[in-house]
């Protein structure tokens, strides 16, 4: 028996050391959501994409993905911190615009489906050449709207005001204290990369492109779809993911409690899913957005 668990010990220490730095949670879901929207970018979206990344990016977009996270404490970005999410009142498992994009001071129209729509009008309009002069600065509008888009498939990004979304509610990931935020936002993901992906954030990426390939093909042109030829439809998207969130992330999960193997893998199938569709939706907008400009030009008359 002693024997045994010095073996376990330095096969535990062994393992520990292997684990991956990581730059900070939540980059990995931000990471690939964006990292599968690459796939599906058309040749002018791709192109006008690669121009407005700066030059140490080298033409990758999920390089930058988790950048609004990195600056929303800075002061000079302190305004764009409640542009993440959009909370929604307790138990009603709905989203209406109208009465959940707000901040938390009650400002109208500061919130993740605002900001959506926001940075999808500045990219369309500068692109589109209706602005004579580009009053915003672009390469953040693309970058905001990528991390934005990703936010708001996290179905606790539109969770209850009274818990703000999980954060308030602590709980045990396995033997982890944290909240049901962060299991949402991180430790799903990080406990799928360890026990599926050997760790490998890349393998992970490439079995959800897999699966969309292998298993949603239909549901990726459904997925695509935006009413009435909008731009942007980031307000089906919060609903979806304000129901999920009360069918699957917070049934179970209340203050106190330890979340373990059960709930893990009767969610980590969500969490997937919501980065492909967020993948697949954001390279939708970008392809609206920078559609070839004569077409912009017929509909914007
Ligand atoms: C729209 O974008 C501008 C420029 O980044 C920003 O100042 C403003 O707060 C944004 N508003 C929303 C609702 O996203
Ligand atoms: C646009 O924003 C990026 C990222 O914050 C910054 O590096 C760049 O200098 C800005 N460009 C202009 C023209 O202000
Ligand atoms: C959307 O645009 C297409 C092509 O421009 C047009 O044929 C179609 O009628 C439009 N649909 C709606 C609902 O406006
Ligand atoms: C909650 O836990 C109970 C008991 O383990 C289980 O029967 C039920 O399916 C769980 N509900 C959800 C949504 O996971």
């Amino acid at each position: 028996m002693g024997e045994a668990m010095i073996v376990w010990k330095v096969v535990a220490l062994f393992l520990l050391l292997l684990m991956p730095l990581v730059l900070g949670w939540g980059n990995e879901g931000h990471y690939a959501t964006c990292k599968i929207a690459e796939e599906y970018l058309s040749e002018d979206a791709l192109f006008a994409v690669k121009k407005l990344l700066p030059d140490y990016a080298q033409g990758d977009l999920a390089s930058l993905c988790s950048w609004p996270d990195e600056v929303r404490r800075d002061p000079n970005y302190r305004w764009s911190g409640e542009l993440h999410f959009s909370d929604t009142p307790d138990f009603k498992c709905d989203y209406q615009y109208c009465r959940d994009c707000h901040d938390s001071y009650g400002h109208k129209d500061r919130c993740v489906t605002a900001a959506i729509y926001n940075y999808t009008m500045q990219l369309k309009s500068a692109y589109a050449g209706s602005d004579s002069e580009v009053k915003y600065n672009l390469t953040e509008a693309l970058i905001f709207l990528s991390h934005f888009v990703g936010d708001v498939h996290q179905p606790l990004h539109v969770g209850f005001i009274g818990d703000l979304g999980g954060n308030r509610i602590k709980v045990h990931w396995y033997d982890r204290e944290t909240n049901l935020h962060r299991v949402w936002d991180d430790m799903i993901i990080e406990s799928a990369l360890k026990t599926f992906y050997n760790s490998d954030l890349s393998v992970m990426i490439q079995s959800i492109q897999a699966n969309i390939r292998d298993n949603w093909l239909n549901d990726v042109s459904v997925w695509e779809e935006c009413a009435h030829n909008y731009t942007a439809c980031p307000e089906g998207y919060a609903g979806e993911s304000v129901s999920l969130a009360c069918e699957y992330a917070y049934p179970n999960a209340t203050a106190g409690s330890t979340l373990g193997d059960e709930y893990f893998l009767s969610r980590v199938g969500i969490v997937e899913k919501r980065v492909a569709q967020g993948g697949v939706r954001l390279a939708a907008t970008l392809n609206r957005i920078f559609l070839p400009h004569t077409t912009i030009a017929r509909a914007s008359i």
